[in-house]
């Protein structure tokens, strides 16, 4: 079972959607790979892939918050931080490939899944809350 961009998964309609497609889909290659082969050195680079475009997508996402002045950046911020360091963590461990393989979708779905749908969905509501107080406006 891979995962799956749904709608209620929908932050901007925007770049922050296309990150998160992208990094579901860098996910589904690696439990795709799971089902096929188990090359060791494929493995290993789409995990440092996710790993790096992880890293430059909540870049992404902390620049809008700090534009949009959302309240909540600082504890949205440390979750981030928080990932970074378990991803850190399971890279600099994951050695052994059974291992890496009943982990990472276990993983996946509490460092992206999860986060979306937590974190990233109160980024969302601020937001859609943000445009229909200033289209009120005029
Ligand atoms: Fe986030």
């Amino acid at each position: 079972m891979t995962f799956k961009w749904t709608k209620d998964m929908r932050i901007d309609d925007g770049q922050i959607d296309a990150d998160h497609k992208k990094l579901i889909s860098i996910a589904n290659k690696v439990l795709t790979l799971e089902q096929s082969s188990k090359r060791a050195d494929e493995l290993k680079q789409l995990i440092q892939d996710l790993y790096e475009y992880v890293k430059y997508h909540f870049a992404r996402e902390e620049d809008l918050m700090q534009k949009l002045e959302y309240p909540d950046m600082k504890s949205h911020q440390t979750k981030h931080e928080n990932i970074i360091l378990a991803m850190n963590l399971f890279l600099a461990n994951a050695q052994n490939m059974d291992e890496i393989l009943v982990n990472f979708r276990k993983l996946v779905s509490k460092w992206v899944i999860d986060h979306i749908m937590d974190e990233d969905k109160k980024l969302q509501r601020f937001m859609d809350a943000k445009v229909k107080a200033f289209l009120k406006k005029d």
